[in-house]
């Protein structure tokens, strides 16, 4: 594991850290030649290790524009980029963990808030609070309650979020509905979907893009599904255990998805997401169900002009919460630029940067509306009128555990389409959730 991140660590910016040698030097000859070496030291600018997930076409100029801000800020630092690819992190959450328990910690690390902030890493004892931060920036002032709630544990605020991403976005390529005669309204129910599944699955294409390479897709898209089937108020309750999986609407959820995987791609083993993203930017697959860090790879492709969306069908009036955020992790090597970056992270111009190339909202709500694209705007807006509810597939509804039998159950679905085995397998990760946490 520990090789796994070596071999994927880059240095970030050669530009950045050459233009910071040069600033070094200057800065120790001045305070050379003041005759306080003392001075001298204070001013290293040193190095900052980033651990994250993100290394996709879009993801990675995102967290380059951060690098960007933070080297605008504090040239010179050598920022050490420890990204470990794989979607939802779904090879870097076991990564940091080794690291973690061996005491290696990054200088900070990338985290959803909600469950996996906190049951992964706070109450393990892995991060320090950053109360006395979000004091000093005043950062309570200009993010949702909701949101700086779900960063807090035991009253102390533990993550700076950096982007909100909304994850029930279905997205389609404008000239393949056009050229089949398929008209996208502002929203889409189920029936409406199978409807042009049938049209496009005449016409050979798969209507339904699909990644499982990454073991997030399958549960994202279920989770989508069964928002569309049972409205946000029995999701919440479902993630919370307060609502039982072997009900009739969950299976109704199943069965309809069930039906919808009938229209993937057939080599969506072999595709990681960005890889059913490609498909829609290409015009080889009808619609796909993803997070809206999938507008980030059609920014990155220069595709948005020919790309439309709506929410998953059913979910119009929902918004699935998927809030990236940074830790400071106890024992960060270079603590001093660790809570420098959790600034700079935390900031309006590192959000104005960073969140249009992303894909997600920033939290930040005093940022000028005006930078961000149509989709932004729109995705605004939903944040601010419809349900909210946390992403399991995304680590933020529910323990570690649940969710690691979500993805089980959700990828075995995906192959043998049984719907009393998908069922029994939920009802039983919540039957063993309710035992761990009582
Ligand atoms: C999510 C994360 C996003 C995006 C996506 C695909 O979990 O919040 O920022 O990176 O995974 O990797």
């Amino acid at each position: 594991m520990q090789d796994v991140t070596k071999t994927l660590t880059t240095r970030a910016s050669r530009r950045g850290v050459l233009k910071g040698s040069a600033a070094l030097g200057l800065g120790t000859l001045a305070a050379s030649s003041l005759g306080s070496r003392f001075a001298a030291a204070q001013d290293e600018p040193g190095s900052l290790e980033v651990f994250s997930w993100w290394t996709s076409p879009g993801e990675a100029p995102a967290l380059q524009a951060l690098f960007d801000a933070y080297l605008a800020k504090y040239p010179g630092t050598e920022i050490i980029n420890a990204a470990v690819a794989g979607g939802a992190g779904v090879n870097a959450v076991a990564v940091l963990q080794t690291r973690l328990q061996g005491n290696q910690p990054p200088d900070s690390w990338q985290t959803h808030v909600g469950h996996e902030l906190v049951d992964q890493y706070v109450v393990p004892g892995y991060c320090e609070p950053i109360t006395d931060i979000y004091e000093s920036e005043k950062w309570a002032d200009v993010i949702p309650a909701g949101l700086v709630e779900q960063a807090t544990w035991e009253s102390n605020q533990y993550s700076i979020p950096v982007g909100v991403h909304r994850g029930n976005g279905f997205w389609f390529n404008k000239q393949v509905m056009k050229d089949n005669g398929i008209e996208v309204g502002d929203t889409m129910t189920v029936d409406e979907f199978f409807a042009a599944a049938d049209i496009l699955q005449k016409a050979g294409i798969p209507a339904l893009a699909l990644a499982t390479k990454d073991t997030f897709a399958a549960a994202q898209t279920f989770e989508n599904t069964l928002l569309g089937a049972v409205g946000p108020d029995t999701y919440r309750a479902l993630f919370k255990g307060e609502a039982p999986w072997d009900s009739p609407e969950v299976r109704a959820a199943a069965e309809t998805y069930a039906k919808m995987l009938d229209y993937v791609n057939p080599d969506h083993s072999a595709l990681t997401w960005d890889g059913a993203t490609a498909l829609i930017i290409e015009g080889k697959a009808g619609f796909n169900s993803m997070g809206d860090w999938a507008y980030g790879e059609f920014v990155s492709k220069n595709a948005v002009d020919n790309v439309g969306w709506v929410s998953h069908p059913g979910t119009n009036g929902s918004f699935v919460l998927v809030v990236d955020s940074f830790t400071l992790p106890k024992g960060a090597p270079n603590a001093e630029n660790a809570k420098r970056w959790l600034r700079v992270v935390g900031s309006k111009e590192a959000q104005e940067a960073f969140n249009p190339l992303k894909g997600s909202i920033p939290p930040r709500t005093d940022v000028n509306r005006e930078i961000f694209s149509p989709y932004h705007q729109w995705s605004m807006d939903s944040f601010a009128k419809d349900a909210l509810v946390p992403s399991c597939a995304h680590s933020q509804a529910s323990s570690p555990a649940f969710k690691q039998a979500f993805y089980d159950a959700s990828l075995a679905f995906v192959t043998d389409k049984d719907v009393d085995t998908y069922i029994a397998m939920l009802s039983d990760a919540q039957a063993m959730d309710a035992e761990t946490t009582s």
